[in-house]
């Protein structure tokens, strides 16, 4: 089984400075759809940062599918894709096309594969009729579909979500939430996402959270609301439907990957 695993680590920005993250252990494996909580500096982007590669720990390890970070192995980019809030950061071609094969370019992808991969990752995000297009006509939600286009289109073992749908209106959040989840499904996608909405929460099996650089949460997300007042002073929302289903005195469904879950009895 295909692993993103931390073992205590530690990452400080300079020697002497106070660690951002300290003594940080978990494993997410392929196909765990899990949250990661905590309030503005609690060091969620940074850790993603760490688990993608692109900084290293200053002390223990980030391994990705056994493969230790520190190595600087190209495989590890390739494994985990990162999206970040503002997908704009993210794209980097003229025309559709062009931004989709350029990840796979990189790689030294051959050019039948690489066009090959570029139809069916512009097919399953709706971007098919604008691959010719420039990326400059396209909507804010439609951009941020590229995005994901762009980390989706070198097939990763896991997806890290920094506040991915921050910017996108009910509708196109669904989309992209479906998109994710039938990936998960086909493929064992592993999805890390951060500060997911209330109204996402039900689609995550698994939570973390983090308060002041350390992992003081990790397990199935129903156990994290079962805690309303520890939760509350991590600074983490409880979704309005659970206070709800809690004061009925009912109990909070575990998470179901996207149908929301029946209540439970
Ligand atoms: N390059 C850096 N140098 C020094 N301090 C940094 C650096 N990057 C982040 N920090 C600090 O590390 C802490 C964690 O930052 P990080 O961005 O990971 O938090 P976050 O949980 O993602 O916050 P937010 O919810 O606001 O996005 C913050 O105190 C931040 O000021
Ligand atoms: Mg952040």
């Amino acid at each position: 089984m295909t692993r993103l695993t931390f073992d205590r680590v530690d990452y400080r920005s300079t020697p002497t400075a106070s660690p951002i993250l300290g003594e940080v252990s978990f494993s997410l494996a392929a196909g765990e759809v899990a949250g990661l909580f905590g309030r503005n500096g609690a060091g969620k982007s940074t850790l993603t940062r760490l688990a993608a590669g692109l900084v290293l720990p200053t002390a223990g390890r980030v391994e990705v599918a056994g493969i230790c970070t520190s190595t600087r192995d190209p495989d590890i980019q390739r494994r985990v894709g990162i999206l970040f809030q503002d997908a704009d950061r993210q794209i980097v071609g003229v025309t559709v096309e062009e931004d989709l094969a350029f990840g796979p370019e990189n790689l030294g992808m051959e050019p039948a594969v690489m066009r090959t991969r570029v139809r069916s990752t512009a097919e399953r995000l709706g971007l098919a009729p604008w691959l010719r297009r420039p990326v400059a006509e396209l909507s804010g939600g439609m951009r941020q579909k590229l995005a994901l286009g762009g980390v989706l289109i070198m097939e990763p073992d896991f997806l890290l979500l920094d506040e991915p749908t921050s910017q996108l209106d009910p509708w196109a959040r669904r989309e992209f939430w479906e998109i994710l989840l039938d990936l998960r499904r086909e493929r064992g996608l592993g999805i890390l996402v951060v500060s997911p909405r209330p109204a996402e929460t039900d689609r995550l099996e698994r939570a973390l959270v983090l308060e002041a650089g350390r992992l003081v949460f990790d397990g199935p997300i129903a156990d994290l609301w079962a805690a309303p007042d520890r939760v509350a002073a991590w600074g983490v929302r409880v979704p309005e439907g659970i206070r709800w289903r809690q004061a009925a005195g009912f109990s909070v469904p575990a998470g179901s990957g996207g149908n929301g879950g029946g209540a439970g009895r």
